[in-house]
């Protein structure tokens, strides 16, 4: 089908958890009272998804008999209700900040459920770390040299991981390379108020296969440090784990078929998140544990074999279908015949992959302001919102509604828990934060909202 000579694409409608998509289908008209009372975008958590989606990588790896620790990657998305719903379903928080430190402590979680990671802590945060014991991943050795000195005389013992860069992440400025990991074990030698529980990695891209290479360099030095005298106790992956945001045939037949011309640019970006995996999380990992390592036996065998927790960090798999985030439509402008721009009250700091050269390639889902939606030709449109940049849009991608969107009508992005509802947001322009709130049920089953605040959690 073409609209004005320009070809339509199958689409890629995003895979709705039936809740989210019983509330887009029949409950516009509360939608639209939600964001008229709160403005526009409205981001909306479902806290419980994490829990199911918790379930699903526990069983995973019950079924393979793995003693794990499963830490919620906290900087995914800044909704205490996400914290919350993963401390009450038994898991950790993997925390980055002081910031993510305080709600978390506010939140009841104890030192012993959480983890830190990334290479800038600062003193404050290194000190509040040590009140409570946290697990902290030590980044580098000038890290464990701050770290060591900031310990009490009598302090300890600290629970660390010494964070690897394995080797084919030889750019990235995270972790370090084996002989730096050596050196941190030999200068923890001496140094009785740290205990050295294990190694840590977190690589970018979605690939388990990059993992388990990434494990067999971690094997090495596991059995190097024991050597040592050390007791290691645990490998933490990191996070990665995929999201299956659009079905796998129509976003293979997507790619396939994209040109320059989809694009407001006139270039397709050079690369996209995954968004139609062949695998859900779970399967990704159970692939990782069934994967051969080096010496011939598999993930799941070593880890038994050498008494290893297998710790994690998912951030974005554990949000899958967590939140969406709904845009009010402002005004469609023609800029000719056959395209125009969609304005929605919000802007590309809300859903802000244009921001990485990329784009969130799922559609958005439009609700229209009446029900019975006016039938009009096709409209094709890109998205934009208050931002005064020209660059600064929402999608750079031309969008085809099949009836044309107008002004008081909703455009829904699904799927924005995991870095593509909050990550970026501001108050460009003066315009307030977008508010976030928490979909529960109330009494007669009818979704309710609750602020997504600590303090009314
Ligand atoms: C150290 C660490 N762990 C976990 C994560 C979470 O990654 P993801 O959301 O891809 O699971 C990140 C993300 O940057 C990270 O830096």
């Amino acid at each position: 089908m073409t609209v004005h000579g320009h070809k339509i694409d199958a689409g890629l409608p995003p895979i709705l958890r039936p809740v989210i998509a019983e509330l887009l289908a029949r409950r516009g008209s509360l939608l639209r009272d939600w964001v008229a009372r709160h403005g526009s975008p409205l981001n909306l958590v479902w806290p419980d998804a994490l829990r199911e989606n918790l379930d699903a990588l526990r069983a995973a790896l019950t079924e393979h008999h793995i003693a794990h620790a499963i830490f919620y990657g906290a900087k995914v998305n800044k909704s205490p209700g996400l914290m919350r719903a993963a401390l009450d379903a038994g898991a950790g928080l993997d925390i980055s900040s002081l910031y993510e430190l305080r709600d978390a402590r506010r939140l009841g979680a104890e030192g012993a459920r959480i983890v830190a990671t990334g290479p800038a802590k600062t003193p404050a945060f290194h000190q509040q770390l040590l009140d409570c014991q946290a697990l902290i991943s030590v980044d580098a050795p000038e890290e464990l040299e701050d770290l060591i000195a900031a310990l009490p005389a009598d302090g300890g013992p600290q629970p660390i991981l010494l964070r690897l860069q394995p080797r084919d992440q030889k750019r990235s400025r995270f972790g370090m390379p084996a002989e730096a990991v050596i050196h941190c074990l030999a200068r923890l030698a001496s140094e009785n108020r740290l205990r050295f529980d294990g190694l840590h990695f977190h690589l970018s891209g979605y690939r388990w296969e990059t993992r388990l290479a990434a494990l067999n360099e971690a094997a090495d030095l596991i059995a190097e440090a024991r050597q040592m005298g050390f007791s290691p106790r645990m490998i933490d992956i990191g996070g990665g784990l995929p999201i299956q945001y659009v079905d796998e045939a129509k976003y293979q037949a997507h790619l396939a078929a994209q040109t320059p011309e989809d694009y407001r640019t006139g270039a397709v970006p050079d690369s996209f998140y995954p968004y139609g995996g062949a695998l859900s999380a779970a399967d990704w990992l159970s692939e990782l544990l069934q994967a051969k390592m080096s010496k011939g036996t598999s993930v799941a065998n070593y880890l038994e074999h050498e008494r290893l927790i297998l710790a994690m960090e998912p951030g974005r798999a554990l949000a899958d279908q967590a939140a969406i985030s709904v845009f009010r439509i402002l005004r469609v402008k023609a800029l000719g015949p056959d395209a125009h721009v969609i304005f929605l009250e919000g802007s590309s700091f809300s859903a802000c992959e244009t921001w990485f050269a990329s784009e969130f390639l799922i559609d958005p889902i439009l609700v229209p302001a009446t029900r019975a939606a006016v039938q009009s030709a096709p409209v094709r449109a890109y998205l934009a919102g208050h931002s005064c940049l020209d660059e600064d849009v929402i999608s750079n991608r031309w969008l085809t509604f099949p009836t044309a969107p107008k002004a008081g009508d909703l455009l829904v992005y699904a799927n924005t828990a995991g870095y593509q509802m909050d990550l970026l947001e501001n108050e460009f322009h003066r315009h307030p934060m977008p508010a976030r709130f928490c979909v529960t049920q109330d009494a007669e089953g009818r979704p309710n909202l609750v602020p997504d605040t600590i303090g009314e959690l």
